[in-house]
């Protein structure tokens, strides 16, 4: 029944990816390919016009961040999860404290939790679609936690926090944050994320901006007789990122991508115009699910909610798969839910390329499937 339903041409967005990432890669940053051609593509990563890459790409982002003195731009193959288990080999001492509420979270604090060389990790839990508070814990050098829960749409502030030790580093996974959400990095030591979500690039990178208290520890433990796999080795991050290389060989698609994201965010005012412009998109989502008569925002705490990845329940009388199905069959795409969530829910990315009016028609789609008599109903 659902596959007859026919939306109206001019009730679809102009662009139908709405994915938590893969995102939208805007047309423009495909241009931007198309004209690195062959200069650039293909070329060695050890030479002069890539290393100008990479270097404007770490300027870039310096800008974007608002770089605190003495941070540094550091970058490495792998995304986020490579980025984890580095972190657990190259910046945990003896012990992290993760805040677990979602997928993302407790992937990384699995890795510290199973690592031979470091003591059981502090695991504070709370259940999807709320998030728990940090616990001061003497001997707890790392903590740890996502400004984004891609997995569930919940954010956490990014706040150093008070009461732990001195020398404790504080590491956020930006992955579906940097680039649409506003941090200020002074309260993290590394602020690390994946380019595939509002940076709009391709996966297979980490990027992260590291405090001089980071650096020191990727020096000191890297330093000392812990083995660490060469391919992990953050100090041969430190090194080659300082010279504007990768350790091994990177996607240069990948860097152009991001390099022509990383100057449109920065022409058009950098952090503070893009988290204004996903909380406008996110604003429209949230304030849609409350007025629904079947909707209704996940995350329950509307300081908890995402402006970047926005996550609705459904009641029994409408089947969110069975919607999602009819959107996708109209080419507007990826609003399933995280697919261990198990939820009668949709999840919309609000990423910073994704235009305020097209969310806007999104929901209008979904206004317009759901009145068809009987057509999605019941999950
Ligand atoms: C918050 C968060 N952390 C980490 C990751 C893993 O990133 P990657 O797949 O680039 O390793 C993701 C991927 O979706 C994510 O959303």
């Amino acid at each position: 029944m659902a596959n007859t339903i026919t939306i109206p041409r001019h009730l679809l967005p102009a662009d139908g990816r709405f994915g938590a990432g893969p995102a939208k890669v805007r047309a423009e940053q495909v241009d931007a390919l198309a004209r690195a051609g062959a200069g650039l593509l293909g070329t060695s990563h050890r030479q002069a016009p890539v290393k100008e890459l990479v270097g404007s790409v770490r300027e870039g982002l310096a800008r974007f961040l608002g770089l605190p003195e003495g941070y540094e731009v550091l970058l490495g193959l792998g995304g986020a999860t490579a980025f984890w288990d580095a972190a657990a080999f190259g910046l945990v001492e003896h012990k992290a404290q993760h805040l677990m509420f979602g997928e993302f979270g407790a992937k990384f604090a699995q890795t510290t939790d199973r690592a031979p060389f470091l003591q059981a990790s502090s695991i504070v839990a709370a259940a999807p679609g709320a998030r728990p508070e940090p616990r001061p814990e003497e001997g707890v050098d790392v903590y740890a936690w996502p400004q984004n829960e891609t997995s569930t749409g919940v954010a956490a502030p990014v706040r150093r926090p008070a009461g732990i030790d001195d020398d404790a580093l504080v590491l956020v996974d930006a992955t579906s944050a940097a680039g649409g959400m506003a941090a200020d990095l002074a309260q993290t030591d590394v602020y690390y994320f994946s380019p595939q979500k509002n940076f709009g690039s391709d996966g297979g990178l980490w990027l992260g901006a590291f405090s001089p208290a980071a650096i020191e520890r990727i020096e000191r433990i890297g330093a000392s007789d812990r083995w660490i796999p060469d391919f992990l080795q953050l100090t041969a991050a430190l090194e080659n990122s300082r010279m504007n290389q990768t350790y091994n060989t990177p996607a240069l698609a990948t860097l152009i991508m991001l390099d022509e994201q990383i100057r449109w965010l920065n022409d058009r005012g950098g952090m503070a115009w893009a988290a204004a412009r996903t909380k406008e998109s996110s604003d429209l989502v949230y304030a849609w699910a409350e007025a629904s008569s079947f909707a209704a925002p996940f995350v329950v705490r509307p300081e908890d909610r995402s402006t970047v990845i926005t996550t609705v329940d459904f009641d029994g009388t409408v089947d969110a798969a069975a919607v999602a199905a009819v959107l996708r069959a109209h080419g507007v795409v990826d609003v399933e839910p995280y697919r261990k969530l198990g939820r009668n829910q949709l999840r919309i990315a609000t990423f910073v390329s994704i235009e305020p009016d097209d969310v806007a028609q999104l929901l209008r789609c979904i206004d317009h499937v759901t009145e068809q008599p009987g057509a999605v109903g019941q999950w």
